[in-house]
């Protein structure tokens, strides 16, 4: 059965990107139903209406906080009642009442390795910055359940990018990107396949059929 994925972004889209080419090569039995921006000059918005996808602008800045935006999310979300929703790339803060209404279905992908570089404030080529200004040797890209607080839910799958002395934050963003994608798309795997298990602050990940991984 297709599982249907909502997407929500803020800017140039690639780890959309990498959901729409996994499902268009069979790695993933998903449609994206949605893909909602919270701007309107989102490159996210171009790489979906290529890829005939339906697309909404919900532009945060037309809300004087969270909780508005969040209600008004919620509305345009309910009538393609989504299985599974991917925040990519989605720089707005939702509300404790939007998360739990989603609860146990929305993903999150950061480019560090969660708790370091991250929470309030770290987003983008911001936390690529912190990482280099720290002097870290490694950073990396989480794949989270999204919980109520800024990156603190359950961690489903981590991997680490050394940090080279000749790296830029753009530089580091670039080889940190390449792993959230392959790592968002397999979490999504897991995910569809009924193969994440979350115990507390664990998510455990049970072997495909056939020990397939
Ligand atoms: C990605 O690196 C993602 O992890 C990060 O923004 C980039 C979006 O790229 N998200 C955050 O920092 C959220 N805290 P994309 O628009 O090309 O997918």
């Amino acid at each position: 059965m297709q599982a249907k994925l909502a997407v929500l972004v803020s800017g140039n889209g690639s780890n959309l990107q990498a959901m729409i080419d996994a499902i268009a090569f069979g790695l993933l039995p998903a449609e994206i139903a949605i893909v909602i921006s919270s701007r309107s000059d989102a490159y996210a918005l171009e790489r979906a209406a290529r890829a005939g996808i339906p697309t909404a602008v919900v532009p945060r800045k037309a809300y004087a906080d969270n909780e508005a935006y969040s209600e008004a999310l919620l509305e345009v979300l309910a009538p393609y009642q989504p299985d599974l929703l991917l925040l990519a790339g989605f720089m707005s803060v939702l509300s404790d009442r939007f998360v739990n209404h989603y609860a146990g279905r929305i993903m999150n992908t950061h480019p560090a390795l969660i708790p370091a570089f991250c929470g309030p404030g770290f987003y983008g080529a911001r936390v690529h910055q912190a990482v280099l200004d720290y002097g870290a040797k490694v950073s990396g890209a989480s794949i989270i359940f999204v919980e109520t607080g800024v990156d603190t839910g359950p961690i489903i799958l981590q991997e680490a990018v050394p940090v080279y002395d000749t790296d830029t934050a753009d530089s580091l963003a670039e080889r940190v990107l390449a792993v959230e994608h392959r790592l968002y798309v397999k979490a999504v795997r897991y995910y569809l396949a009924g193969r994440l298990h979350i115990r507390g602050r664990r998510v455990y990940i049970t072997p495909g059929e056939g020990g397939e991984k």
